[in-house]
């Protein structure tokens, strides 16, 4: 990338080393946004996005501030699971596109300094990939060990007892060979075989394709589940389990997930992505706070950034997040650096469950607690779940466990560009419906109004732009009190302070000090004085610059 950011300007009195440094690390600074293309703009009228229909959207990208997008599935698939059950590695689907229209979408932004992150699924592939064809066709085929293949258990039933995560047993009964293939997922995402060496080679030739084509990173889907215990020893039952619990959750994934041997492969490709210059790994971890520390790897680096749901997860009161915000930072390595995920295409939309009210203070905090910030398109409109009619549910997991309130369609549904008919998404008529509340919800309503959420996003996206200490300064805890969650961040050139009232009341905020105030998260107060004590009006949220 040669054209110079706003971020490097601001560092340009720093060394050139310095500078490099942070060259390398983009991802430090750059707030991440995950865009599933089938849902944010359609250019051809089949009622899904594409990646045509991107590309015309960038302008609004760079508008808002972010550093890079991270992109669903785009791949060759038959399209079961969202795209993650893939046919071929190297190629995108018709329904996105084509190779061509890609390569624009890399350079179109890069020309706006933001980077591009490709979802990379290495566990699985699609029943329709060339290599399982192969590998079905015959015991004696060459690609037979890329899968895990295995005869009958005694009873001439699956292996073992383990268990798809979208239902029922994790063995599918080929007839024609006569053995069980494992699948983590769903029955038509066989697991590939990643004892084998040559699997792991063509997949680290994947990441290298894309890298060439000038992809900046990656999020590895399903990262804790490559490899599986080699004795098939059973999965012990979830003594916390009971008739709500969904049934694929109802034993304990011993044998399963977070294998020693997954680490190594990561360790694998994280040496591949070091083959090219400021690449960046990502990975989904698929565990609570205290299983993430060791997926950044210690002698061996492993992943840049496992995604990290702690504020997803918390209960929302102030004394809950402080905790939860220290659990997660004591749980990672000290050099490891933090990142904060707000919302997914797995993830309930946390507008749902918080209330728009406290969306400014969620914004506040995940873009200014020390870390990589990660949100999901319509995050920033404060897109709330959207009820999907029975005859329209599109995901699996639903359709396969349905009742536990499993359904992602929820939080898939598409953008909202206006207020006109199918929010603009779409000419004609859209995969999941848009909303009952996509008048009041769409980026032109909330665009032409300066006080909006999505304003919010924007001066705040900025400001950690203009202000390094929001990237690189420490978090420093404070005492949260009296329903406030504060903290500061600090370095050599001083300190910020953040305080969050988490109520629907006003609350006195004490403080050391006094400060100049540098946002309020309602966007209706002038730069000015902040003394102790201070009132924060009910949701409001604030930005002070301590003096010293
Ligand atoms: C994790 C992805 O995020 C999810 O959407 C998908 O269903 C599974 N992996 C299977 O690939």
């Amino acid at each position: 990338m040669k054209s110079e950011s706003t971020a490097e300007r601001i560092l340009g009195s720093m060394s050139s080393e310095s500078v490099s440094t942070r060259n390398q690390e983009w991802w430090k600074r750059s707030a991440i946004y995950e865009i599933a293309p089938i849902s944010f703009q359609d250019s051809n009228g089949d009622g899904k996005g594409d990646l045509r229909g991107l590309i015309g959207r960038i302008e609004y990208l760079e508008w808002l501030g972010v550093g890079a997008v991270w992109m669903t599935p785009v791949y060759p698939s038959p399209m079961l699971d969202f795209g993650y059950d893939i046919s071929e590695f190297c190629d995108i689907d018709p329904l996105f596109g084509s190779l061509a229209d890609f390569d624009r979408l890399v350079g179109e932004l890069h020309r706006r300094d933001i980077r591009l992150i490709l979802d990379f699924v290495p566990n699985h592939t699609s029943d329709q990939h060339a290599w399982f064809n192969e590998s079905r066709s015959s015991r004696a085929n060459p690609r037979r060990d890329w899968y895990v293949w295995r005869d009958a258990g005694a009873n001439g039933g699956p292996p073992n007892n383990w268990l798809s995560r979208f239902g029922g047993s994790a063995w599918a009964w080929d007839e024609q060979t006569g053995q069980y293939y494992y699948h983590s997922f769903l029955v038509g995402q066989p697991d590939l075989n990643f004892r084998n060496p040559q699997v792991r080679a063509a997949m680290a030739d994947v990441l290298r394709f894309w890298m060439r084509r000038g992809v900046d990173g990656f999020r590895v889907d399903a990262s804790a589940v490559l490899a599986e215990d080699e004795l098939l020893r059973d999965d012990p039952p979830n003594l916390k389990a009971d008739e709500s619990t969904p049934p694929p959750q109802r034993l304990k994934r011993i044998f399963t997930d977070d294998r020693p041997e997954s680490m190594l492969y990561l360790e694998e490709f994280r040496q591949v992505i070091d083959e090219f210059d400021a690449r960046m790994l990502a990975g989904e971890v698929q565990g609570k706070t205290d299983r993430i520390g060791h997926f950044y790897g210690e002698k061996k680096p492993r992943l840049h950034l496992p995604l990290n749901f702690a504020l997803l997860d918390s209960p929302w009161d102030a004394l809950s997040l402080q905790a939860n915000i220290d659990a997660y930072l004591k749980a990672i390595p000290d050099k490891a650096w933090p990142c904060w995920v707000i919302g997914g295409h797995d993830k309930k939309r946390i507008a749902s469950k918080l209330g728009q009210a406290q969306l400014r203070n969620l914004a506040m905090l995940f873009l200014t607690l020390k870390g990589t910030p990660f949100l999901f398109a319509g995050d920033e409109i404060g897109m709330e779940q959207v009820e999907i009619p029975r005859e329209q549910i599109q995901d699996p997991f639903e359709k396969l466990v349905g009742g536990f309130g499993l359904n992602r369609d929820p939080e898939r549904t598409p953008m909202r560009w206006n207020g006109e008919r199918h929010g603009g998404f779409t000419s004609g008529e859209p995969w999941l419906p848009l909303g009952a509340d996509l008048l009041e919800r769409n980026i032109k309503r909330l665009r032409d109004d300066k006080h909006s959420l999505l304003w919010l996003y924007r001066h705040l996206l900025q400001l950690r732009r203009q202000e390094p200490i929001l990237v690189d300064g420490e978090y420093v805890p404070v005492r949260s009190r009296n329903d406030i969650l504060v903290y500061k961040r600090a370095d050599r050139s001083g300190e910020m302070l953040i305080a969050l009232n988490l109520v629907h009341e006003p609350r006195k905020l004490h403080f050391e000090g006094r400060g100049t105030l540098l946002l309020s998260n309602r966007l209706d107060r002038a730069s000015g004085a902040v003394e102790c004590p201070s009132l924060l009006r009910p949701d409001e949220g604030i930005i002070v610059k301590l003096a010293h």
